[in-house]
């Protein structure tokens, strides 16, 4: 393979196509980004009592999260040490005490130790004994969990997951506060859609603040129009109408929204939705949470100024709603998006309702608006798999934005620093890569 020059590959006001095509960046993108930094495994409910798991794709190793006996949560490679057949087949379940393999029984503890052997007697006087780690499954090199969200590291060394998370662990911070008793459960429905595009599309589209009123005009003004009608007839209307009536806000409604975009290529939308209705449900929500927190306290979790978190490379949490979305990339055009809300403990049923309206009207496969981003993303690696052209523009509001010790503040709420900022990061994860071309 020729040179990698990635000062040529990324530059500050546009990047070279294969980025999100080339098969070998892809790969050491998958071995230099997603392999070494903290993935999201999902959330500790998701495994509550032992032998509970669920399965994930950390870069390209199939894992595995289990609730172990002593309750403490372990991330494996999900791979038996015999033939490397996999332990888990399933996405999730609960596997007992033991991890079997289906193959020739091979079993593990929760922590992956080895635990028996069918006739262990013909490994006498060989090299393999069951003191070597070699016989047991592998676990991930570091766990770590924010809030109840669990994630791993394949890689010993690197940041703390909180140096990695950096500012961006607000999302967390405001899932959680929102409960008033500051924890959250997954609702254990996991709907996946397996994207035809990089996973970078994804990651720019979340705070790209020009799209909605485009992309989503054809939901979002009937939406409106309805939502309106609604409000002249009976004076009020529904509030879901408005999680999609939003999206057909006017160009300069969205130029006003500001992104703030943190080191590591993580990010935050400000609010533009207005979530503080006063219907009864509201208020008696409201009043849980001050009697929890107190007035101040809880004024300050209700009024975060969020919509979007980004943690980049590969979750977009819309905290103030609890709905979390996390990719796992499969190939330069192939990307498999979980789809997850949270209950918030201590609330009210119709407070979790309005996180199961949004999660079905905006996030989910059936929904209009995730139809209408998937249809561009596919459009859009189809594009620059042609030879029409080999850049893609971040030149929006270049050089005019605010930069305050390394955190970025558009001044146009639509301004590609989103993009130019997630480069930034990918740039620097990807440094390894020319300094092991020039060894
Ligand atoms: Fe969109």
């Amino acid at each position: 393979m020729s040179a990698i020059n990635l000062d040529y590959l990324v530059q500050p006001d546009r990047v070279h196509r294969s980025v999100y095509t080339d098969p070998t960046l892809f790969d050491l993108e998958m071995e230099h980004v997603f392999e070494k930094i903290w993935v999201y495994c999902g959330h500790e409910s998701q495994v509550k009592k032992p032998g509970d798991y669920w399965t994930l794709q950390i870069g390209r190793q199939p894992m595995v999260m289990v609730r172990g006996e002593d309750m403490r949560i372990h991330v494996l490679y999900n791979r038996c040490p015999h033939r490397g057949v996999m332990l888990c087949g399933n996405q999730s379940g609960n596997t007992g005490k033991h991890f079997v393999c289906s193959y020739h029984a091979w079993s593990f503890k929760l922590d992956g130790r080895i635990s028996a052997i069918p006739l262990a007697k013909g490994y006498d006087g060989t090299r393999l004994t069951f003191d070597d780690p070699q016989a047991s499954m592998v676990p991930a090199a570091r766990v770590d969990s924010y809030r109840g969200f669990v994630f791993a590291s394949l890689s010993p060394t690197g940041p703390s997951l909180t140096e990695f998370l950096g500012d961006s662990k607000v999302a967390f911070d405001d899932i959680c506060d929102r409960s008033p008793e500051g924890e959250v459960e997954a609702v254990p429905v996991c709907h996946r859609v397996m994207q035809r595009s990089n996973w970078k599309f994804f990651m720019e589209n979340q705070l790209d603040a020009l799209h909605p009123s485009v992309t989503h005009q054809s939901t979002g003004v009937p939406a409106r129009r309805v939502e309106n009608r609604l409000k002249a007839e009976q004076g009020k209307a529904p509030l879901f109408f408005h999680y999609l009536s939003t999206f057909a806000s006017s160009f300069d409604q969205w130029d006003s929204v500001q992104t703030v975009n943190f080191p590591n290529g993580h990010g935050i939308l400000k609010a533009y939705m207005g979530l503080r209705p006063t219907d009864p449900d509201t208020l008696e929500y409201e009043a849980l949470m001050k009697k929890a927190y107190g007035e101040a306290k809880a004024e300050e979790y209700l009024s975060r100024s969020i919509h979007h978190v980004l943690v980049y490379p590969y979750l977009s949490v819309q905290s103030p709603l609890q709905q979390l979305r996390c990719l796992r990339p499969i190939g330069p055009d192939r990307t498999l998006s979980e789809i997850w809300h949270f209950r918030l403990k201590g609330v009210p049923e119709a407070i979790y309702r309005r996180s199961l309206w949004y999660f079905n009207l905006v996030n989910s496969p059936a929904t209009m608006i995730n139809a209408d981003d998937l249809e561009n993303w596919t459009k859009g690696q189809w594009g620059l798999q042609s030879k029409g052209g080999d850049w893609v523009s971040f030149h929006r509001e270049h050089g005019r934005d605010t930069e305050t010790d390394g955190v970025s503040y558009s001044n146009k709420g639509t301004s590609e620093v989103v993009m130019r900022n997630q480069f930034k990061a990918w740039k620097a994860y990807m440094q390894p890569v020319v300094a092991g071309a020039a060894a």
